[in-house]
């Protein structure tokens, strides 16, 4: 073992030796082979598959059903898979290793910076994590979001493995951010959603500084390690300890609530919930901007396949109802007005094979 000081990759406190850099180095160099070469070999192959059964049937698979035993047979497909989770359970090990022989000196970091300015950490001691969170371990991430006092720093650098270090400087969440269009009024107030390490919440304080902006989720380890980053960049954000659908703050209280990647993460009568006390905290006139995977209708069966495999294999089990939802419906029936649906202008979002992904500005009346 080779002692070396510990990297720092933007925000990111790295790898404890430098036998462990290497070894994620190759974790993230094997994701990389499979965004750049791989899953293009699988879309032209997946091409090749779909015009054969065109020269059969005269049209294209209208599911998966009708091409899944072809899909079955497809072996760079099933070399894919086999990358992606080799390379998830790798990710897990390689970090709870290299993050665990530093654990003690990690945790009272994050006790420091809990004490530490500007912003604050509000946590709630007494909340309840509710069973449907509890029993899943997303992505595989030993130890789920909560039940490990480093999540932060485990799903910090997961992520950046997931992203083939092209995130290093959160320029998803920043683009994300920046391309929000605001709403009328004054924005006093700004409200991040499952704001995990807060990757997106510290970019729209960079983007709106004078605003008081909060960053919410109902995981402590996430939370703590959010504002300890927070500390670290300069910025006063509020960091709080609150569950999604059952939000701590006053009725019309809010200008935007921003939203990335929760709905595919509860059930769907949790995000209804979720989209009642949204509603209920924002002004009239306030945005909610929200933007999460693809949904079935936009997947093709070659998709839809690869998102069986995530959601039995990545352990993503709410994504099934989040497929089938009709979210905007769902927005409307809320009360809210819905503006833009589906785009893509966001790069590097995390697809397994495509870019797809949903995205919806929607308003609170006035
Ligand atoms: C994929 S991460 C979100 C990423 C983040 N929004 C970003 O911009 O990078 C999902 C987060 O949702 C949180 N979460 C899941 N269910 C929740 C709930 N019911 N209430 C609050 N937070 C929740 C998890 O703890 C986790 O931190």
């Amino acid at each position: 073992m080779v002692d070396t000081p510990t990297r720092r990759i933007g925000t990111l406190d790295g790898a404890t030796e430098a036998d462990d850099a290497a070894y994620l180095d190759f974790i993230e160099g094997i994701r990389v082979f499979t965004v750049n070469d791989v899953t293009p070999a699988l879309n032209e192959r997946y091409a090749e598959l779909e015009a054969e059964f065109e020269a059969r049937h005269g049209r294209k698979p209208a599911s998966v059903e009708e091409i899944r035993g072809e899909l079955d047979r497809l072996a760079i497909l099933q070399s894919h898979r086999r990358l992606f989770r080799s390379t998830q359970d790798m990710r897990g090990v390689a970090l709870l290793e290299t993050y665990g022989k530093r654990e003690a000196e990690l945790i009272r970091e994050l006790d420091e910076f809990e004490r530490r300015g500007p912003g604050r950490l509000l946590l709630d001691p007494t909340l309840k994590l509710p069973e449907y969170y509890t029993a899943v371990h997303f992505h595989r991430q030993p130890g789920g979001y909560a039940d490990h006092p480093l999540a932060g720093y485990i799903y910090h650098y997961g992520t950046k493995l997931l992203f083939g270090g092209k995130n290093d400087d959160d320029s998803l969440q920043r683009n994300m951010v920046k391309s929000v269009p605001l709403p009328a009024g004054p924005i006093e107030r700004v409200v991040d959603l499952a704001c995990a390490i807060g990757q997106s919440t510290t970019a729209w304080k960079e983007r709106l500084p004078q605003a008081e902006v909060w960053g919410i989720d109902c995981s402590a380890p996430m939370l703590r390690y959010a504002h300890k980053r927070a500390v670290e960049m300069g910025l006063d954000i509020t960091f709080a300890q609150m569950l999604a659908e059952d939000l701590k703050l006053p009725d019309n209280s809010v200008d935007i609530v921003h939203c990335f990647i929760l709905f595919h993460e509860v059930p769907v009568e949790v995000g209804q919930e979720v989209l009642r006390q949204v509603f209920r905290i924002l002004r009239p006139g306030g945005l909610f901007s929200v933007m999460d995977v693809g949904q079935a209708p936009q997947w093709t069966p070659l998709d839809a396949y690869l998102r069986e495999f995530i959601i039995r294999d990545n352990a993503e089990p709410y994504e099934r109802g989040w497929a089938h939802w009709d979210f905007p419906g769902a927005l409307r029936a809320t009360g809210f007005q819905t503006g833009s649906g589906p785009d893509s202008e966001i790069e590097n979002f995390p697809g397994s094979n495509s870019a797809h992904h949903s995205r919806w500005f929607a308003y609170k009346p006035i």
